[in-house]
């Protein structure tokens, strides 16, 4: 059992890493983002509550998204445990899902650290699959066949919030807002950290060193 919090700025690498943790523990990867963009793909009020706030860079307001992911660690397959990612955003998130989890808290928060200039080199020639949400680089982590997902055959494309802008808006929020939750979890003794800013693989090890998990 596992229950791990993914956290980092905007183009860490939180969703690169997160397929192979979530196989390696065997526990769902569920990310705010991804579910927020499904939301909108299938045109639900909470989907369309969102969008204004994803196009512009600022968080989705906490009720919104809390009651989201509440309701998704409902399901059978996180009652053994769960990889979040992008949730917690807020300490106003972290004490709800302390609250929704009981008995059973986070045991670990990872964050990955990455500078602002790498993110934004990262962020600008992002390709995610529209699909399964897989992303890739052109450079650091290219798809087999040129804008088709290596995972399921997806069309790639560019998230809307990669244009410069919003990534500029994604990473103040993320500074203002998010980056206070590394306090929050050292405070508990679940803060691990890893350096982010390093090849893709490397950074794996690093992550399973740091979670205490063989290889
Ligand atoms: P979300 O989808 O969560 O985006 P994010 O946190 O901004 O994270 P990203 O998906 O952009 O980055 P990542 O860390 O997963 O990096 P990736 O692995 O793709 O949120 C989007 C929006 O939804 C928010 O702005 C907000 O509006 C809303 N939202 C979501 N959750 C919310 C919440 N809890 N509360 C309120 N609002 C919420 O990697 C990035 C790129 O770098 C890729 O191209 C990848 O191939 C490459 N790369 C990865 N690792 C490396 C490496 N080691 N070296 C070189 N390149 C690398």
């Amino acid at each position: 059992m596992a229950r791990i919090v993914l956290m980092g700025p905007p183009g860490a690498g939180k969703g690169t890493q997160a397929s192979a943790i979530s196989k390696k523990l065997q526990v769902p990867h569920i990310a705010s983002g991804n579910l927020l963009r499904e939301h909108r793909a299938a045109g639900t009020p909470l989907g369309e509550q969102a969008s204004g706030y994803m196009d512009k860079g600022q968080l989705v307001p906490d009720d919104v998204v809390i009651g989201m992911i509440l309701d998704r660690l409902t399901k059978s397959d996180a009652a053994h445990g769960f990889l979040l990612d992008g949730f917690p955003r807020t300490i106003e998130q972290a004490t709800a899902l302390d609250k929704g989890l009981g008995s059973k808290p986070v045991e670990q928060a990872l964050n990955i650290k990455v500078s602002t200039e790498e993110l934004v080199k990262r962020l600008s020639g992002r390709l995610t699959c529209r699909n399964c949400q897989t992303p890739y680089h052109p450079i650091s982590a290219p798809p087999k066949v040129t804008g088709k997902c290596d995972r399921c055959g997806g069309e790639l494309y560019q998230r809307d919030d990669d244009k410069a802008e919003t990534v500029r808006n994604r990473i103040v929020a993320y500074d203002k807002q998010t980056a206070l939750l590394s306090d929050y979890y050292k405070k508990q003794h679940k803060l691990v950290e890893v350096n982010g800013e390093q090849g893709i693989d490397t950074v794996q090890v690093e992550i399973f060193k740091a979670l205490g998990v063989k290889q």
